[in-house]
Parts: structure tokens; sequence; C-alpha cells
């Protein structure tokens, strides 16, 4: 049981993963430590809510297993104080499920097998019944990694209309290049990549 929440072998569902999610991951790891090394004494209840969740373990082509984001924010230090994670692949969300059965804070996660377009307004709405039960709002932060462009600007802004909530959005670059360069109607249909492509690609971030 021990091995599910380790970046080894458990014999569960794994996402196969570039070797570049070493870094995502790091970074992740590092920022979710400094966030609740710092908030966890100035609030008393803090949300990691996660939209893209997958099954909480990847796996590189040469081998290498990484705890994925939604397993980093519960073995953070000082773990947050509920958590929400929704994917559209009900195998990811059952491995993460079976993954997390051991934890003590178990049934302080809500798990979602959903497309997150949808989910994001039981979230928050969830999110909210809990701190009007608080009679005080919650500090969150909110991890959306897509893998291509299924994340939505009506969620972007439902997820900014919370009171406190952090976003931390990581996209990929090149997926949106290729649909700027090869998509031949419509190619970013929707506003936030219309907002990123303006600000990364047009704007004064270089990519080449
Ligand atoms: C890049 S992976 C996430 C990896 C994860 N953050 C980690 O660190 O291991 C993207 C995930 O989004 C899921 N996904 C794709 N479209 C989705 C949607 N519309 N709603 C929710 N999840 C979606 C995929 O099934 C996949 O597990």
């Amino acid at each position: 049981m021990k091995n599910y929440l380790e970046p080894v072998e458990d014999g569960l569902l794994m996402r196969s993963s570039g070797p570049w999610v070493a870094k995502k991951l790091d970074y992740l790891k590092r920022y979710i430590e400094i966030f609740e090394t710092a908030m966890r004494k100035k609030w008393q209840r803090r949300n990691f809510v996660d939209l893209f969740s997958g099954p909480g373990k990847c796996r590189t082509d040469n081998g290498r297993i990484f705890l994925g984001s939604p397993l980093l924010a519960l073995t953070t230090t000082h773990p947050f104080t509920n958590y929400f994670f929704a994917d559209i692949d009900s195998a990811s969300i059952n491995a993460l499920q079976e993954r997390c059965k051991a934890l003590p804070l178990y049934d302080r996660i809500r798990f979602l097998a959903e497309d997150s377009n949808e989910a994001v307004a039981r979230v928050i709405s969830e999110i909210q019944t809990l701190d009007r039960l608080h009679k005080s709002p919650s500090l969150n932060l909110a991890f959306l990694d897509p893998e291509g462009l299924e994340l939505e600007w009506k969620t972007v802004a439902a997820l900014a209309s919370v009171q406190k909530m952090d976003l931390i959005i990581h996209y990929p670059v090149m997926g949106l290049l290729y649909r700027l360069l090869f998509a031949s109607k419509n190619p970013l249909g929707d506003k936030f990549w219309k907002e990123v492509i303006q600000r990364d690609v047009h704007g004064q971030r270089r990519l080449f």
C-alpha cells in the first residue's frame, strides 16, 4: 500500500510522459511547498484544485516514474485541507482514487470523472458551501494542466471569480503553434487560447 504514494511501480495505471515532465513537476512541487509553508498559518482552510489530474503517477520513455500533480499536492510537507481532482478519463480517476485510499485525509478529497469544463461549476459550488459553513473564505490553489487545448476560457473565468484563487496554468506551446500553423479553419476557437497566443506568440516572449 505504501508504494501507492511513492514514485515506484505499484501495479496501477500510470500516464506515459515525455522527459519534460521532470521539470514541470519539480517546479510545481517547489511552488506547493512554498505556498503551503507560507499560507497554512494565515489560512485555516486551503483547497487544492487539479482539474486535469491524471492517475497520480507518470512514467517517462526511459522508465523513470514520477508522482503526478495530485500526489505531489497530497504528499507535500503541510497538506492542504481539501482537494478536488477531476479528469475526463475515468480509468485515471479510478487509479488516483485507489492510490489515495490509505491517506488519513481521504475523506477530504473529491474525485470527479468528467470534463473539467463541466466539473468546475460543482467544484466551485462545493468550495463556496464549505466557506459558508465555516463562515470564512478559504484560500485556493488551482493547477490546470491540459494535454492539448481542452481548457476553456469559461473555466478559467469561473475559477478566477472565486474570492481567493491562485491559478497555475501549464499549457502546451508547441501544440498551440501546431494548431496555428496547420489548422485551416478556426484554429483557436476558444478565447483562452486566443489570449495566450496574443501574449506568448505575438507578444514580448520570443519562442524561437
Ligand atoms: C497533461 S495530463 C495531466 C497530468 C497531471 N497533471 C500530472 O501531473 O500527472 C492531462 C490530463 O487531462 C485529462 N483531460 C483531457 N481532457 C480533459 C477534459 N476536458 N477534462 C478533464 N480532463 C481532461 C487527460 O485524461 C489527462 O489525464
